[in-house]
């Protein structure tokens, strides 16, 4: 077989050009037209997300105060079931109004306080509920700062942090190396510190916890993962554990409110990125961000 000749070679750069030519011609504009429309949908979406978390601030904020009521009258209701109590107990009574006084004073007693306690329970509840959504509302109103990170510092800063509650717990916590990105260290710090806090406090009972903190970068995206040897998640709740307020089984007696994840989800968006999940009952969890360096670098 002979070589190509000079013309051949020529005419198949010739008909290479005229390809992209017409490929340009047909094609880029319909491309233009696609990159358009997904761009003005960002904008939508962006300009939605802002408004919502606006209402869930204004919502948030305005339901503090009622509350903060209902907590002062409770107080103020209890100060006044034991100002009952005294007077009740000073009455001297005959013994059928004596046997009413202490009917009286059994309701001041246990009815009125175990009432009061439901009270001021239910409203402690909320009040952390609304202090979580005002949280969810702040992070994605903050206006971040973004730089280059070296996120083994930023990570081991967070675990730093736990440290004593590591101790305490004999958990074993591996760092690294982790690639740098480009973030908002606080944003990103905040993140992880939910995310390692959840797989010290999602613990298995039957070992120690051990968690894997690693990275990688694959194109311009950055993966950090938080592997953990907890109880795990049911593959049914897998996709829910990101909503606010959601917790497996309700929490049970592990303390908590639904926020952490939520909080985890919001900063991986603010950076363009995403959150992923991967987990198997009574085995352990890896929780994921992606952050592309592409858009981290613009992104607000
Ligand atoms: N590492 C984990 N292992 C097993 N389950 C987890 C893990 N992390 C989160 N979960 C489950 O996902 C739920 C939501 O987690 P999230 O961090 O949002 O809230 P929380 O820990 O319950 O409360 P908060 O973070 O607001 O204190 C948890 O209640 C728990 O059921
Ligand atoms: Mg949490």
């Amino acid at each position: 077989m002979s070589a190509p000749s000079e013309s051949q070679d020529d005419l198949r750069q010739k008909i290479i050009g005229l390809g992209e030519k017409s490929l340009r011609k047909s094609y880029y504009p319909e491309l233009q037209r696609r990159i358009k429309e997904l761009e003005e949908a960002k904008s939508v979406v962006e300009r939605k997300n802002a408004e919502l978390e606006r209402y869930l601030y204004v919502a948030s904020h305005d339901l503090r105060s009622p509350l903060v009521n209902i907590q002062g009258f409770s107080a103020r209701f209890a100060k006044h079931a034991s100002e009952i109590e005294k007077e009740l107990e000073a009455m001297d009574l005959d013994a059928v109004n004596g046997a009413r006084r202490d009917a009286a004073l059994a309701v001041i007693r246990e009815k009125v306080p175990h009432t009061i306690g439901f009270i001021v329970s239910n409203t402690a509840k909320m009040d952390r509920l609304l202090n979580g959504i005002l949280d969810i509302s702040r992070t994605g109103r903050v206006v971040m700062t973004i730089r280059a990170l070296d996120m083994n510092a930023l990570v081991s800063s967070v675990v730093g942090a736990k440290s004593f509650e590591i101790e305490e717990l004999g958990a074993k916590v591996e760092i690294g190396p982790l690639p740098p990105c480009r973030g908002d260290a606080d944003l990103l710090s905040r993140a992880f510190g939910n995310l390692v806090g959840n797989a010290l406090k999602y613990r298995s009972p039957d070992r120690a916890p051990v968690i894997t903190i690693s990275g990688s970068r694959s194109g311009d995206v950055c993966r950090y993962s938080v592997k953990d040897n907890g109880i795990g998640i049911a593959e049914r709740h897998l996709d829910r554990v990101w909503d606010v307020f959601f917790r497996v089984g309700g929490g049970g007696d592990i303390p908590g409110d639904g926020i952490g994840l939520s909080i985890v989800k919001r900063v991986a968006e603010k950076h363009s990125g995403s959150v992923a999940l991967e987990s198997v009952e009574g085995v352990g969890s890896v929780f994921s961000i992606d952050i592309p360096a592409e858009t981290a670098e613009g992104g607000s």
